[in-house]
């Protein structure tokens, strides 16, 4: 059943990206009129990305999952990442705007489909997590690049938020940190955080979520370089898209 399920995921994932790169996803700078109703910008994110959140919790209590270490650390980490995505970061971000009702309902499908995925490996297959996983080249490896990619990932969302804070209305050019060599240093931090999730874990689950964190991010950063250039005619011209140097 589950490489049925992994199969039918990743193929919709590659649909996806596929229509990612034609349509961008109709929110934030990218929004535009004609995707039916509209629900608060905050309210959005919170219902969306909540269910990677209490999801995997009920998995830890359905299954038991508190008698094991390793999965326990798995479901820090994860709470972790979740807890700011779903409630901190929503509350620091421009209070105004909204987001058509549609986007928030497939990034909630999204997350739950990968939740429920990453409970089946944890707990219905007979994956050996157990305490010598703490001392393996991969735990210690995948951990390492998941802490690197998280850094990049909020210290680039902050410096946006300090850039909003200081822009009343509008945009404005970053120029701080990994923005200067790339338009999306928080997506490229977002990639590398879940590469190393799906290292650490070596899992089948982590590894589709991490191709399919690049389905989502590499369109909406190629969007936002093409939203940059022609927005900013003093956009700096050696910034790649998401890769420094490379892309
Ligand atoms: N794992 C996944 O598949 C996935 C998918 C989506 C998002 N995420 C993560 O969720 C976070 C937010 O994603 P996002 O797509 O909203 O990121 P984003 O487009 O970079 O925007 C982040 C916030 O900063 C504001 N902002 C962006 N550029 C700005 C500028 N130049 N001047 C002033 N304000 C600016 C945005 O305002 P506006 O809203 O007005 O543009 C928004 O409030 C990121 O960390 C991303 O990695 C993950």
């Amino acid at each position: 059943m589950y490489p049925i399920l992994i199969n039918i995921w990743m193929t919709i994932g590659i649909i996806t990206f596929i229509i990612l790169l034609i349509i961008s996803a109709p929110y934030g700078r990218h929004s535009r009129s004609g995707w039916g109703l509209t629900i608060p910008k905050r309210l959005g994110w919170i219902v969306m990305e909540s269910p990677a959140l209490y999801l995997l919790w009920i998995y830890y209590f359905l299954y038991d999952g508190f008698s094991n270490p390793v999965l326990i650390f798995f479901l820090i980490i994860w709470s972790v990442h979740y807890f700011n995505r779903s409630f901190i970061w929503p509350m620091r971000i421009k209070k105004d705007g909204t987001m058509p009702v549609l986007v928030a309902l497939m990034a909630f499908l999204f997350n739950a489909v990968n939740t429920f995925l990453h409970g089946y490996w944890f707990f219905l297959l007979d994956i050996n997590y157990d305490i010598s996983w703490f001392s393996e080249p991969v735990f210690i490896i995948g951990f390492l690049i998941f802490i690197i990619g998280a850094f990049i990932n909020i210290h680039s969302d902050n410096i946006l938020m300090r850039l909003a804070k200081n822009t009343e209305h509008g945009y404005k050019i970053p120029q701080e940190g990994l923005y200067k060599y790339v338009s999306s240093p928080n997506y490229l931090g977002e990639i590398i955080e879940w590469l190393g999730w799906a290292i650490l874990t070596w899992s089948v689950s982590g590894l589709v979520f991490f191709f399919w964190t690049i389905f989502n991010l590499l369109p909406r950063a190629i969007s936002h370089h093409k939203w940059y250039k022609e927005k900013f005619e003093d956009y700096p011209k050696e910034r790649k898209i998401i890769i420094p140097k490379i892309l």
